[in-house]
């Protein structure tokens, strides 16, 4: 398919509006703006709203103010505003048990359990589900006794992983050198100083050397579908240096993810999961993101998400053929087919423009200028973004917008989205301009012999 004209709503798409979905998405970052966009897009819904949502999401959508520490706020909202259809976008509530809450209320609505979801909420439970069932991962000890995890210490090799346990909004996990640093933060973590519950189960874990890559499902009990194979930026800095953030850009689809490996993931990692979840009488509806590392040994398990990935989603929307919501309905119905889903023989790119400063202390309330007219395979995703009193748009968090582009190649894609970076204006603007370096790299020379693609 030639072109990227994927992100706007048509007018055909608009008449065809004729069901009654009211839906409902829950989020204020990249993620959930384009799930909002994607919902839009979709016949099947009359009517998108968000909760809380950002500044672009409130350009497009009703937002309903909520404060997502509650899963009973949730609920409320979502009866508030009738809606029919719930998209839940991040990890907490998830753990929390809205998808429980709401079906109590028989609000459907789309994502795992609370049950379902200790797959992310618990690193431990996930470690010792893969460990039963032979799931290829790292090798880890899961301790919350501190005497004991010391003990243990002596019969690893260094570096090593401490990861908590719980939910610390991805930074749980350190990666240590030496023996007195592994207890230093092994103390910090158990009593609870460092990421407070969380952190009051620690898992020590073997260090595996590779490249990671992400891998989306969407799942419905045993039956599952495949979107394309992603690759994460998550250091701050160029050549993956520097802090780990929430990821400073992706791209789709990851071609380190070979076929070879690809049917390894599969075979090795998803099946067997998906058996071992229904053996444990555990229902699985929603996305299942696998965090893997390419080993020398084929590749291994990292972490497991429960929701999609930021800013992952970014560009695994635009790549969709099939309806996203469609999936997401048929997810939550327990109707999901596998040979249904159509993907666009397209590569997707989503470069993040951030705060400078970020992910430490930044500025916030940065004015933001957006060019007008946007090439049609160009679109900005907003994060952290609001209106100020006086309707203008203003950066408010440390990932500010996602630029994504969609093109026949990766450096086509990765160009177009740099152009318009460039293009946007607000005061602490920092952005990695190496997006796709690793692919790139490997295909060498297939960028546009004009520069600025088809
Ligand atoms: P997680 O939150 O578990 O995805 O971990 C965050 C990041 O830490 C991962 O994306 C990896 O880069 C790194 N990491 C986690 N576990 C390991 C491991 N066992 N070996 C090497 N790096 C790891
Ligand atoms: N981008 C990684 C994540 O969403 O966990």
């Amino acid at each position: 398919m030639r072109g990227g004209h994927t992100l706007r709503l048509g007018k055909q798409a608009r008449m065809r509006k004729t069901s009654a979905m009211k839906v409902l998405v829950i989020g204020s970052g990249g993620r959930e703006h384009s799930l909002v966009r994607a919902c839009l897009r979709s016949p099947l819904a009359s009517t998108v709203m968000a909760a809380p949502g950002n500044g672009g999401m409130a350009q497009e959508v009703r937002c309903f103010p909520v404060d997502l520490g509650e899963v009973d706020n949730i609920v409320a909202c979502a009866k508030q505003c009738a809606a029919n259809f719930v998209v839940i976008g991040p990890e907490n509530p998830l753990r929390d048990g809205v998808i429980d809450a709401l079906q109590e209320q028989g609000i459907p609505a789309f994502g795992p359990n609370r049950e379902a979801a200790r797959l992310e909420g618990s690193k431990a439970f996930a470690k010792q589900l893969m460990e039963k069932y032979g799931i290829p991962t790292a090798k880890a000890g899961v301790f919350d006794d501190l005497k004991l995890s010391i003990a243990h210490l002596d019969t690893v090799s260094f570096p090593v992983v401490i990861k908590a346990s719980g939910l610390a909004a991805g930074k749980g996990v350190i990666i240590v050198e030496t023996p007195a640093v592994a207890v230093t933060t092994i103390e910090g973590m158990l009593s609870g100083a460092s990421f407070g519950d969380a952190g009051k189960r620690v898992l020590i874990e073997e260090y595996m050397t590779g490249e990671e890559a992400s891998i989306t499902l969407l799942v419905s009990g045993r039956h599952f579908v495949a979107l394309p194979p992603s690759q994460d930026h998550k250091r701050i800095g160029e050549g993956d240096t520097g802090l780990n953030t929430g990821g400073m850009g992706a791209y789709a689809p990851a071609a380190v993810v070979s076929d070879r490996i690809n049917r390894q993931v599969i075979t090795q990692i998803v099946e067997p999961l998906l058996a071992a979840l229904e053996n444990e009488g555990i229902h699985y509806a929603g996305v299942l993101y696998v965090g893997i590392m390419i080993t020398a040994d084929g590749p291994k398990v990292v972490e497991f998400n429960v929701r999609l990935g930021d800013p992952e989603t970014q560009v695994l929307l635009p790549l969709l053929d099939s309806d996203p919501l469609e999936l997401m309905q048929a997810c939550a119905q327990g109707t999901l087919d596998s040979k249904s889903v159509r993907i666009k023989d397209l590569f997707a790119v989503a470069v993040v423009l951030a705060s400078s400063g970020y992910p430490n202390s930044y500025a916030k309330g940065d004015r933001i200028n957006i060019p007008g007219n946007l090439p049609s395979d160009v679109d900005v995703i907003h994060a952290g973004t609001r209106l100020d009193e006086s309707g203008d748009l203003v950066s408010s968090g440390g990932r500010v917008l996602g630029v994504v582009a969609t093109a026949e190649n990766l450096s086509w894609a990765v160009e177009r989205a740099y152009a318009i970076c460039e293009a946007i204006e607000y005061r602490s603007k920092y952005f990695r301009h190496d997006i796709g370096w690793r692919q790139m790299r490997r295909e060498n020379g297939t960028s546009s012999p004009d520069g600025v693609g088809p």
